[in-house]
């Protein structure tokens, strides 16, 4: 279609000349995304340029002109962007840590706010009696609501020797998890399995013997599905998003499946919603089964994780950390 109508809004990406200054086609982007709501406009600009020139974002300031067939790319890159396909999903590739994941639609985008979740698991597995220090076997350690395998290929590339278990049960979800962990090379084995059911056998033989769950189950209530932007509730599976009515539904199950997977001692990691962390360390406390509960705040002080260890049987009721849930540093767990 051509004359006014097909400039206005944010399929309408403006004519692209044989070759175009970078300079200009970003001011423009910028400006397109910005107007269609887009959290860091220049960044994404700038990030899909570097993506349709296969050079990393910091080489830009050497780049003066884009190739026609480039800013055809490129203008296409930012209509889709504008409507609000993620970033991510662009570019196929989700940074975390210090990994690159394959990732698309069907699986859940890995967040910057799991990065300090998994770094705690880690500096605790670290700060562990023995662990990393050549002694013995590494540590069993289970991601349940795995993903694209963001927390499990954490481990597994960052802890010495540990041995990775992943458990997911969504079928689109569980190939880009495939994919990730064949392309990592790591030995991480995959579980299909639901955390709300009867553990599958690979998964019920763990029992009483791990050394760490982690988990970043699905856990937004119900009830803010209007509220979600339209990256997540349109491209984010919904399994990964909502967890019932108060948002809990599958944390309960995960730290259920965990106290039956982990050993005496072992520790527990599960990101929450914000706002969610006294209910999760109630929902702890009343379980009976834990000890050293603690919840801990994100880079932007928001309720994130909680942290607890399993009791001994018998051990009788949970311990904390101070009396109201104070969280843990990660080498506070010393018999670990
Ligand atoms: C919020 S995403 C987290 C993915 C990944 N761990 C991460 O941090 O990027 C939650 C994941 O849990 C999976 N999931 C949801 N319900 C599940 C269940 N009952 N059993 C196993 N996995 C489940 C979803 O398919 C989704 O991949």
């Amino acid at each position: 279609m051509t004359g006014p109508a097909a400039t206005r809004g944010p399929r309408s990406a403006a004519p692209v000349p044989a070759a175009a200054g970078l300079a200009a086609l970003l001011a423009d982007a910028t400006e397109r995304l910005r107007l269609a709501g887009v959290a860091s406009p220049r960044a994404n600009a700038e990030q899909l340029a570097a993506f349709v020139l296969d050079v990393h974002r910091s080489r830009l300031v050497l780049v003066t002109e884009l190739p026609a067939a480039a800013a055809e790319r490129f203008a296409e890159l930012v209509r889709r962007r504008a409507a609000r396909a993620p970033l991510q999903h662009l570019t196929g590739v989700a940074g975390f840590r210090y990994l690159d994941l394959a990732v698309g639609p069907g699986v859940f985008v890995p967040r910057p706010e799991t990065e300090s979740v998994v770094g705690w698991a880690i500096d605790w597995l670290r700060n562990r009696a023995g662990a990393g220090a050549g002694a013995g076997a590494g540590p069993v350690c289970v991601d349940l609501c795995a993903g694209s395998g963001a927390i499990a290929l954490s481990l597994a590339s960052e802890v010495p020797g540990a041995q990775v278990h992943a458990v997911e049960v969504d079928a689109a979800a569980l190939a880009w998890l495939r994919r990730n962990v064949t392309a990592s090379g790591r030995a991480v084995e995959v579980h299909e399995a639901d955390v709300r059911a009867e553990p599958p056998a690979s998964l019920a033989r763990l029992a009483g013997s791990v050394d760490l769950v982690v988990s970043n189950p699905p856990y937004l209530p119900d009830a803010d599905r209007a509220a979600v932007e339209p990256e997540v509730g349109e491209h984010d599976p919904a399994l990964a998003l909502w967890g019932g009515p108060d948002g809990l539904d599958v944390v309960r199950s995960v730290m259920e499946l965990a106290a039956r997977l982990l050993r005496p001692g072992g520790g527990l990691v599960v990101e929450h919603a914000d706002g969610h962390g006294a209910a999760a360390v109630a929902l702890a406390r009343a379980d009976g089964r834990w000890t050293d509960i603690g919840d801990h705040p994100d880079l932007a002080g928001r309720d994130r994780f909680i942290t607890a260890r399993r009791a001994a049987a018998g051990s009788g009721a949970a311990r904390q950390d101070g009396g109201a849930g104070r969280a843990a540093r990660p080498g506070d767990w010393k018999d670990g």
